[in-house]
């Protein structure tokens, strides 16, 4: 609201005074010495997002073990989404290596969600997660696959 108004001030304060950009410190004192003049409030529209961070885990770094695979996405939407991911390795299908630590770095604008295991897991050598993110303005994920090769 009170950006709206400023933003006003400034607009009217250019047309009254003739200048482009004049701050005004209180709207009271403006209206004061302009008594003609209709202040019109303008809309506004937040565009910050409360972010959120969460990350998903499961298993342990091993002696030997490093990222086989990783991958990562970014989406957003004007109006809020329950949204689910699936994440596979490998992506072809089939074996690779030995899992040991699996790592899902995710930002949303929610606290909604939750992440499990449909198939495979560490200490096997494929997997299958999916990610889920309720009511959320943008889901934002970076997924690390450790293993042995
Ligand atoms: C989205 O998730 C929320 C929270 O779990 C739920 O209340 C809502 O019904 C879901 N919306 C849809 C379209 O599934
Ligand atoms: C995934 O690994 C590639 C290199 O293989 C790298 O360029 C990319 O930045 C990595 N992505 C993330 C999210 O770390």
């Amino acid at each position: 609201m009170r950006t709206g108004f400023i933003f006003l001030f400034l607009l009217i304060l250019s047309v009254v005074s003739g200048s482009f950009i004049k701050t005004v410190n209180n709207i009271e004192d403006f209206k004061e010495n302009n008594p003609g003049v209709t202040l019109i409030e303008m809309d506004f529209e937040d565009q910050e997002q409360f972010v959120i961070s969460r990350s998903y885990s499961l298993g342990v770094r091993q002696t030997g073990d490093s990222v086989v695979a990783n991958g990562s996405n970014k989406r957003k939407w004007s109006i809020p989404q329950n949204v689910t991911t699936t994440l596979s390795y490998p992506s072809s299908g089939g074996n690779g290596a030995f899992l040991t630590y699996i790592l899902i770095n995710c930002e949303q604008s929610s606290n909604l969600g939750r992440a499990y295991v449909t198939s495979g897991g560490v200490g096997q050598h494929f997997i299958q997660i999916i990610v889920e993110a309720q009511v959320t303005n943008y889901f934002n994920y970076a997924a690390f696959f450790y293993g042995i090769k």
